[in-house]
């Protein structure tokens, strides 16, 4: 499964004039875009003015909960992480950007994707700069060492696999921006409220792309994608940033996991919940045409919702049996959560 057979990628090789029709005009273009710098205190104003508009943010920063800041922390630190990314991206098969200006569909979605996302962490960062609400050097730390450390995907170089993970991923970030942003709004900082907003539409855009994709693969080779989605599925999605390390806290990823699930911006019950998203987008119950192992992960896939939450539940009764335990977290000036 992690590498592709040569007849499978002559299927997927034949869907590029489909990509340059369909996937890569779903990049926005840049005259379009929103920038970093339309979100943040504007540096070209004089002085005295732009000084107003940091106190401001600082102002509406200054309520934010220390949970809210961690969970903000650490996706800025996923976002910030993009450079691994596109090296996945680029090791597909079939995605190959080898002169850095290849002129395939999926190279030129690969490098357009990167420059959309790259705008996220930038705005994120500022803003988490400007606030004075976090310990921006340790934060820095964090991206510097999960750059180096790299992640273990496990979907080789297997295109199929990759489309299922990042249609999973986009979502899953969609989800996530869209719950900083609620709760921003409710904190009464409606401009980050905004700036978590307008990241999540991109997201959803991307999700949209991802999810066309592996809806197009479920068309050409219905028994090839399923089985995609089920080993996917079975192996259960890494989160991008698991690698995530300060330099002091060794389970620095599985604390901020637990940050997040706690805030409630991104649970175990999510994960459920994107899994039987996508089994609708594609509609997965009503797919037919499939071989005899292509049935068996459309049987595995359908029904893994259910048992999921049910194994949930269970761990979530175990853990409020459990004493909340202090954490320190260094992006918040080693401040201590109970979790
Ligand atoms: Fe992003
Ligand atoms: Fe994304």
């Amino acid at each position: 499964m992690l590498s592709m057979p040569p007849e499978k990628l002559e299927v997927f090789k034949s869907l590029d004039g489909w990509a340059w029709e369909c996937v890569v005009p779903m990049l926005k273009p840049v005259e379009q875009c929103w920038q970093p710098q339309s979100l943040v205190p504007d540096s070209s104003l004089p002085h005295e003015e732009f000084m107003e508009e940091v106190k401001a943010l600082r102002q509406r920063a200054k309520e934010l909960p220390d949970d809210y800041l961690v969970v903000l922390v650490g996706d800025m630190v996923t976002e910030e992480a993009l450079p691994t990314y596109q090296t996945l991206m680029t090791t597909m098969e079939g995605f190959q950007d080898e002169p850095g200006r290849s002129p395939n569909p999926w190279a030129a979605w690969t490098r357009g994707w990167t420059a959309e996302e790259n705008r996220h962490g930038d705005l994120l960062r500022t803003y988490l700069y400007l606030s004075g609400r976090v310990h921006m050097k340790m934060i820095d730390k964090t991206i510097h060492y999960l750059i180096s450390a790299g992640m273990e995907h496990g979907l080789g170089n297997n295109p199929y696999l990759g489309f299922v993970y990042t249609s999973f991923q986009e979502r899953a970030t969609f989800v996530s921006h869209g719950n900083t942003a609620r709760l921003a709004k409710e904190g009464g900082d409606p401009v980050l409220a905004r700036i978590c907003g307008t990241i999540a539409a991109d997201e959803k855009r991307h999700e949209n792309v991802y999810t066309r994709v592996v809806e197009k693969l479920l068309e050409v080779d219905p028994s090839g994608a399923m089985e995609a989605i089920a080993y996917m599925m079975e192996k259960k999605i890494t989160m991008p940033a698991h690698l995530m390390y300060d330099g002091e806290d060794p389970r620095l990823f599985e604390h901020f996991s637990a940050v997040a699930q706690r805030t409630g911006v991104y649970t175990a019950n999510d994960y459920a919940d994107i899994l039987e998203f996508l089994i609708g987008q594609w509609r997965l119950e009503k797919l037919g045409g499939l071989t005899a192992e292509g049935k068996r992960a459309q049987d595995y896939v359908c029904g893994l919702a259910p048992r999921i939450r049910k194994l949930q539940e269970r761990a979530d009764e175990r853990a409020r049996k459990m004493k909340p335990r202090a954490v320190k977290f260094s992006w918040i000036f080693n401040k201590e959560l109970l979790l």
